[in-house]
């Protein structure tokens, strides 16, 4: 349950830095919870991000709403404060290369399958796995509706209730043509206006679940196709490491990887082929029929 109290008041202030003691413990915190790695640079962005939260919670101080957060293994304010301390910028067709790439060299495979699904790792608020979703009706046409599934998951409940809710401004469609509005989109009416929708066939081919990928995985899959994308550069080096080893196992023989442009495997034990920028490839052939 979220603990609200009365108090308004705050010992930090928006622009203020974290005292050392605190923004160590909240670094901890963040490694040991959700593996993300929050540099020395990142004090101001946690101090403003957890003065925000406190005020709005009604916390007396950030210091009061992190304890508390703390105390809340697996609950409510664990969630609220990992929200706050998460990245979750994306936006529809991010790296347009891995859309290419999807359409062109994948699923010319899959097309033959009866069913299969990919996995969007850290979906954040939806606008990647709706793309991939997108993508396969493009490509597959309205078999994709029977076959195709898209999973998207992250750590975040709160990105994952609005990806699942699949409502998102019309600025955020802004670089997509009109035709491709009409055919996946509905148009926001009265309270709505301003907003499009992800129609229910689209929406019907999407699975949303809370996975945090510092625990152990769902023991379903293998997949085809794993994005995992715009998420390794908040993880150090060991944890990159692990994480990567426990998607390989998720994959299937000749199964890919994508992750962000900025992102490699470098410098770090794996066991997967290199393809093109940020796409990696398991050992083996995809099957058509699996
Ligand atoms: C910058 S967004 C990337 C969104 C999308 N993949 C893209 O490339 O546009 C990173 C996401 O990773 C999620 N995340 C951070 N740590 C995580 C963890 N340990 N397990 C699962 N998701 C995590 C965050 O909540 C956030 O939504």
């Amino acid at each position: 349950m979220l603990i609200a109290g009365n108090a308004t008041t705050t010992t930090i202030q928006p622009g203020a830095k974290l005292s050392p003691r605190l923004f160590a413990e909240v670094r901890d915190f963040a490694y040991r919870t959700a593996g993300i790695e929050l540099q020395e640079g990142k004090q101001e962005m946690v101090a403003a991000r957890l003065w925000k939260r406190s005020r709005v919670l009604g916390y007396e101080s950030a210091e009061a709403y992190f304890d508390a957060a703390r105390r809340d293994r697996g609950g409510d304010l664990e969630l609220d404060i990992l929200d706050a301390l998460t990245t979750n910028f994306t936006s529809f067709f991010r790296e347009p290369a891995h859309f290419e790439f999807l359409r062109k060299k994948i699923l010319p495979t899959l097309r033959n399958r009866r069913e299969f699904t990919i996995w969007s790792a850290a979906s954040s608020s939806g606008e990647e796995p709706y793309s991939i979703a997108v993508t396969l009706v493009e490509e597959l046409g309205d078999a994709a509706y029977r076959q195709a599934h898209v999973r998207a998951s992250d750590i975040s409940t709160k990105v994952l209730r609005n990806a699942e809710a699949g409502i998102y401004p019309e600025e955020r469609f802004r670089n997509l043509r009109d035709d491709w509005k009409s055919r996946y989109l509905l148009r926001g009416k009265g309270e709505q206006v301003g907003y499009y929708r992800f129609r229910p066939e689209i929406r019907r081919m999407m699975h949303f679940v809370r996975i945090n990928l510092m625990e152990p995985l769902p023991g379903d899959g293998p997949f085809p196709l794993i994005f995992l994308r715009n998420i390794m550069i908040y993880f150090d080096r060991p944890t990159q490491e692990r994480v990567v080893a426990a998607m390989t196992v998720k994959l299937e023989p000749g199964g890919y990887l994508f992750m962000g442009h900025s992102e490699s495997l470098n410098g770090i034990q794996h066991s997967l082929e290199h393809v093109q920028v940020a796409i990696y490839k398991k050992a083996g052939r995809l099957e058509e029929r699996a």
